[in-house]
């Protein structure tokens, strides 16, 4: 027993004027490294102890203005950088509404990192046992009795010394309160971890399987295992087992013009001139769709250099005399219905798209065959 360290001497004392008093003494004799334990709050204690103001408000004020200002700029950049949307009409940065939130984010970390450092500082966790626990000293001044106790860090400390000054202070029961033997945390024992781990997954097998297995009710068909069409693949749904099916017959799609010349003869389109404007913008848009759908077989400048390396014929230069001397309408026509093994491009292409690419091949055409007089500025 005596090979035990000391960790302090108590006294108990049986009133609150006379822990009081005690306390008064301890600090007369010059004592500064002790304690007073009592069952309530003694008014005038911190005074009689003669206690500086405790430093635990200055480190919540620090957590919980932290706190503030993560909430704070948290919202900001959520509502101003990442995630703008504009809500009622108002700006982006409407700080008022950030009040509420940034309120209780600070009430909240102030008062969760005050324990939090409480509990690392003053308590020294991991460390969870002090040696006040379990004596008799702890027991009586939880119930009934005042307590003051002399810890062995004080300079002045030394056991008979402060024997000495408990009892002429009025102590009634004085005790020697030893450290504990410090035992090897038991969190890190390999048995306490394998416990751990096995019952962290029966937790989660058991959560698993009840939610998913038990009570699993599928609260639709997930979009993946609908019944659905593949457009390339064959299906069993339809008789003649194609997945991808035709329009239903004199179906018009959205924004699509039917040939508006069906049944006439082809002199009507081909003596048709271009309805739109030759501007700079209809000629990009026939740039822009020339390439897509002509190109590959035309070559992007017209020239017949097809890109399909002989896999289809090489169709004629579009910059010969007789589709330069042809009317817009006549390229129009070959455009809608084809010509020889040149299929129809209707459907792949608008009415309109179909006139801008019309343009931007008399582009082409100019530019490849350009006069002197081109060359010259225009007048304005
Ligand atoms: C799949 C390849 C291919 C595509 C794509 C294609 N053409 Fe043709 N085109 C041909 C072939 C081949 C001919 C020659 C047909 C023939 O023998 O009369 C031709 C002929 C033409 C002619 C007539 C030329 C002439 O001298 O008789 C014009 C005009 C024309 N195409 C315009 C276009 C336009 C505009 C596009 C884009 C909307 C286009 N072609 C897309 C292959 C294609």
């Amino acid at each position: 027993m005596n090979t035990k360290k000391i960790y302090s001497i108590g006294g108990l004392f049986d009133t609150p004027d006379g822990i009081t008093k005690a306390a008064e003494d301890a600090v007369k004799e010059g004592y500064t490294k002790f304690d007073v334990n009592t069952p309530y709050p003694v008014h005038g204690m911190e005074r009689a102890m003669n206690l500086k103001p405790s430093l635990l408000g200055f480190i919540t004020l620090f957590v919980g203005l932290s706190g503030a200002a993560f909430a704070f700029l948290f919202m900001y950049w959520v509502s101003v950088m990442d995630y703008p949307l504009i809500i009622g009409g108002k700006p982006f940065f409407s700080w008022p509404a950030f009040v509420p939130v940034t309120f209780e984010v600070t009430v909240l970390s102030a008062a969760v990192g005050t324990v939090a450092v409480m509990i690392a500082l003053v308590f020294k966790f991991p460390n969870n046992s002090h040696p006040l626990h379990d004596t008799n000293y702890m027991k009586n001044v939880s119930s009934d009795k005042f307590g003051l106790n002399v810890v062995y860090i004080d300079p002045l400390f030394d056991e008979s010394k402060v024997k000495d000054f408990l009892s002429r202070a009025g102590a009634n029961n004085i005790e020697v309160i030893y450290e504990p033997e410090r035992k090897p945390l038991r969190v890190f024992d390999p048995k306490f971890i394998g416990l751990l781990v096995m019952l962290v997954l029966l937790t989660a097998g058991v959560t698993y399987f009840t939610l998913n297995k038990l009570l699993y009710m599928p609260p639709f068909t997930w979009m993946a295992v609908q019944d659905k069409l593949s457009s390339q693949s064959q299906n069993t749904m339809f008789a003649d087992g194609y997945g991808m099916r035709n329009p239903v017959e004199g179906t018009v799609a959205r924004g699509f013009t039917p040939y508006e010349f069906k049944g006439q003869p082809d002199s009507v389109v081909k003596n048709l001139s271009n309805p739109l404007p030759f501007t700079k913008e209809n000629i990009d848009k026939g740039k822009l769709r020339f390439d897509t759908y002509c190109s590959p077989c035309h070559g992007y400048y017209g020239k017949g250099d097809s890109r399909l390396n002989g896999q289809f014929p090489n169709p004629p230069t579009l910059h010969s005399d007789k589709v330069k001397n042809w009317s817009d309408g006549n390229i129009y026509h070959v455009i809608v219905n084809g010509q020889n093994v040149m299929p129809s491009y209707a459907k792949q292409i608008s009415k309109d798209d179909r006139w801008a690419i019309i343009h931007y091949i008399r582009v082409l055409q100019r530019s490849l065959n350009a006069k002197d007089s081109d060359l010259e500025t225009k007048k304005q």
